[in-house]
């Protein structure tokens, strides 16, 4: 178990002010993507201090080929499971693509569906000045945002895929003035997804409120990655900043596989496996 830190409180969960606060100690602090219950459970247990219930499940657990598809409904029973599985994590809902690019109002009444039916304490959102609006109409409705810059898988299309780093050259200034602009609208922490190391630096070092860096290099304030990436139950190639902590997809299938051995071999269940 690790030390529990000062703002991991034992009775009530993380919030913003706590991140923040952190990130003003200079601590870091690691965020995970979560669709579930039992394992959000064990990685606020091993002490990931927020959760992002994010698009990438559109990819991860519900087949598609990209977050395009993903759709309020789908995510908020992901929300409620990953809220119901913890305690004391702040739980990030992330707004899915259409469900604030109308307008303040629509990502309004879209943030108060995470909040009221999910149970989530914050939600995210990707964009930089298109956004504002909705930043800021969220943050005066009392709802905790978190920014997405960079890469911003929503825009798939537009940028004509997901595996290309942003913000090198002349667009690293407008990034910079993207997250600082968020900053003033009320975020309370701004992701930056495939940047450039000296970006993340320049950008972490601009910004008071924490920098969550995933392909951002070490200078942001805190990291996120997908849970199925450090696990390794996805597999084959991955993007530079993806580091396999496990591997649960080789684990599973070899526990499959000797499962579906000993069915066959009628070896499961034994005697110790059934009722007397
Ligand atoms: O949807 C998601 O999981 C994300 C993270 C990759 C930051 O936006």
């Amino acid at each position: 178990m690790p030390q529990q830190s000062s703002y991991q409180p034992a009775d009530r969960r993380v919030t913003v002010h706590d991140l923040q606060a952190a990130t003003d100690r200079g601590e870091r602090w690691a965020m995970l993507t979560s669709y579930d219950t039992l394992t959000a459970g064990i990685f606020e247990r091993a002490g990931v201090k927020a959760l992002l219930v994010g698009d990438t499940s559109g990819e991860l657990v519900l087949g598609y080929r990209d977050t395009v598809a993903v759709t309020m409904d789908q995510l908020i029973p992901m929300v409620q499971a990953v809220v119901r599985g913890t305690r004391r994590a702040l739980v990030v809902a992330d707004l899915p693509f259409g469900s604030y690019q109308g307008g303040p109002e629509q990502a309004l009444a879209s943030a108060v569906r995470h909040l009221k039916e999910g149970g989530a304490q914050a939600v995210k959102l990707e964009g930089g000045r298109p956004a504002l609006a909705q930043v800021r109409a969220l943050v005066d409705a009392g709802v905790p945002v978190m920014g997405h810059l960079g890469l911003t898988p929503q825009s798939v299309h537009a940028l004509g895929g997901t595996h290309r780093v942003q913000g090198r050259g002349d667009a690293g200034g407008s990034l910079l003035d993207d997250a600082l602009a968020l900053e003033q609208a009320g975020a309370f922490a701004v992701v930056l997804e495939a940047v450039p190391a000296e970006l993340g630096r320049r950008v972490s070092d601009a910004l008071r409120i924490p920098t969550v860096g995933i392909g951002a290099g070490p200078s942001c304030d805190a990291q996120i990655m997908v849970w199925q990436d450090l696990a390794g139950l996805t597999t084959g190639r991955a993007p530079r900043f993806v580091k396999r902590y496990a591997h649960l997809a080789q684990s599973l299938h070899a526990a499959v596989e000797q499962y579906v051995t000993e069915v066959t071999d009628a070896v499961y269940p034994d005697e110790t496996h059934s009722y007397t």
